[in-house]
């Protein structure tokens, strides 16, 4: 690397003064605004039960500023170890600034209020003050789900959707976003609804796919089962698929007969990221929620 470039990459990575106007009071669509505050870029942080992973990014293009760092979660992952290893991410990264971070459990004012998929220790743990400690940084937490949620309602197959959207990841989970009118409603957490008299995302999860070794056609039958209960209690305008297993949603798009439209993510593996850093912006305001 030239010693140009490597002051340019510097220069990208700082925090920027955003040009763009402050919003309109009441202006708090998610979908409609980005820059409010001072800053622009944020870095994303995804945590997640196989890997950490994060990225500066620019909240108004969705655009991940430099190549994501990944590193894999610790095992066993205790919310100390997967601080420390958070803060690698930033730090390999050399990010100073902002950050805003997914997590896969209910997160009420940066704590973490269950433990579905990871070590039960998180219950009760202060990731945001843990990771603001440590990073010396704004920082926010957010479900993960709800991190992709914002990011597909901002850039991808949600934007400028008015209605009832539902956001769903499929993963070693199942995690869902819910939006009214743009707005999030944080912490749904309709992976857990009971089917069959299981945990819905016992049955119909990507892991749950792969741990009965279920076919592309079989897979869909759970899928669908799931999306008819889903769609008859909130009965959604769109649902957005994502997480790993929409990257093949042609294999099992075609054997879904529930009623409501259903389209894969846009974003693919960037939502978490993005999401996150859009939740990230200080201020807040870019994540107004329907309280
Ligand atoms: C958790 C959710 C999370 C989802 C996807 C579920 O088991 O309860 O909070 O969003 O997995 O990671």
């Amino acid at each position: 690397m030239t010693a140009q470039s490597c002051v340019c990459r510097k220069s990208r990575l700082r925090h920027e003064e955003t040009l763009s106007p402050l919003p309109r009071p009441g202006s708090y669509r998610m979908t409609g605004i980005v820059s409010v505050g001072r800053y622009k870029n944020v870095f994303g942080l995804d945590i997640g039960g196989s890997g950490i992973k994060g990225a500066p990014v620019d909240t108004e293009t969705g655009e991940l500023l430099q190549e994501r760092v990944r590193i894999k979660t610790p095992q066993p992952a205790t919310p100390e170890a997967i601080v420390r290893t958070a803060v690698e991410v930033v730090s390999e990264a050399g990010w100073q600034g902002p950050v805003g971070c997914g997590f896969p459990a209910v997160v009420k004012d940066g704590v973490l209020q269950t433990a579905a998929n990871v070590d039960k220790a998180a219950i009760g743990f202060d990731l945001r003050a843990a990771l603001h400690e440590e990073l010396a940084t704004q920082v926010s937490v957010v479900n993960d789900a709800d991190a992709a949620g914002l990011a597909e309602m901002r850039w991808g197959a949600g934007k400028d959707h008015d209605g009832v959207v539902l956001m769903l990841t499929l993963g070693t989970g199942i995690g869902t976003a819910l939006f009214i009118g743009g707005r999030l409603v944080p912490n749904t957490e309709l992976g857990h609804i009971e089917v069959r008299g299981k945990d819905a995302e016992h049955r119909a999860s990507d892991t749950a796919r792969k741990r009965d070794d279920l076919n592309w056609k079989r897979y869909a039958g759970r899928l669908d089962e799931y999306l008819h209960r889903i769609e008859n209690l909130l009965w959604p305008d769109l649902i957005i698929v994502g997480g790993g297993i929409s990257k093949k949603s042609e294999k099992y798009f075609p054997h879904l007969t529930n009623r409501t439209e259903v389209v894969r993510a846009e974003m693919q593996n960037n939502a978490g990221i993005a999401g996150a850093a859009l939740a990230g912006i200080p201020d807040r305001a870019a994540v107004k929620t329907a309280e």
